[in-house]
């Protein structure tokens, strides 16, 4: 695990970016696995300043969300794979039919988990998976409690993350009580992982996921066993971490 620690969120974009960039350059088809809320913004921003200059190339992109409220309807602005068209594929330029989303608005929202997790397979698996982390610890919407072998499935959010999210609805009760999910199983098997955290409000689930024990109680945690994880933090995020303590991990901080 390396772990960046950069002055503020921009920066900590525009190195999470680069990393992206240099990440895929060298492969062909390359399968990347997206967030939404606010953490990943400055990344999408900086990796379409970097499309646009033409050192990171999305022809041959692939995207897969990591979840997917389950009941709002096609055309609700926070549906992700809206948020996720508007936020990374428009800006980016890459077509909408390239990026994957759960398909949380259908009937069958389990049957729509397993054909998810089955379209990862299908893609040859995602080969880097940006993430933020919830003030729970959670990875997707994988709350406290998950199975670390869990596939794609329908989970039930909990009351403190619908309360964090509830910022982008007009009211709490408009805010899903369930979502589609990358499990922390899938999520474990994409070949690199980011972690990007910025704000205070986060500096214990990082310095708990990072370098606490790992244990279902706080999900992130199982990370630690990621072979190829990087993790990007501003100072407030990193504020917990006991740097002296940090064993075989890699601080690097990035103030330039
Ligand atoms: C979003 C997701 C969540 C968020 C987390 C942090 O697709 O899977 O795990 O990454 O809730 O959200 P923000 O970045 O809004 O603080």
């Amino acid at each position: 695990m390396i772990i960046h620690i950069l002055p503020d969120a921009d920066r900590l974009g525009a190195l999470a970016a680069r990393h992206i960039e240099v990440a895929l350059l060298g492969v062909a088809d390359p399968v990347l696995g997206v967030a939404t809320g606010s953490s990943p913004e400055p990344v999408y921003e900086a990796l379409t300043a970097r499309a646009t200059a033409g050192t990171f190339r999305v022809e041959r992109l692939r995207a897969f969300a990591l979840d997917e409220y389950v009941g709002l309807p096609e055309d609700h602005p926070e549906r992700y794979r809206n948020v996720l068209l508007r936020a990374f594929a428009d800006p980016l330029g890459v077509p909408a039919d390239r990026v994957a989303v759960p398909g949380g608005a259908g009937a069958d929202p389990s049957a729509a988990a397993a054909e998810y997790e089955r379209a990862i397979q299908r893609a040859g698996g995602i080969d880097l998976q940006l993430l933020g982390i919830g003030r729970n610890g959670h990875i997707g919407f994988n709350e406290p409690g998950s199975d670390f072998r869990s596939a794609t499935r329908v989970v039930e959010l909990a009351p403190s993350t619908r309360a964090a999210n509830a910022r982008f609805f007009a009211d709490i009760d408009e805010v899903p009580r369930h979502s589609i999910s990358q499990g922390l199983g899938t999520i474990m098997r994409a070949r690199a992982a980011v972690l990007i955290a910025s704000g205070a409000e986060k500096a214990a689930a990082v310095a708990e996921a990072l370098t606490g024990p790992v244990s279902t109680e706080l999900p992130a945690s199982v990370l630690q066993r990621h072979p190829r994880l990087s993790v990007y933090l501003d100072g407030d995020a990193a504020g917990l971490l006991d740097l002296s303590f940090l064993g075989s991990i890699s601080v690097v901080h990035d103030w330039r």
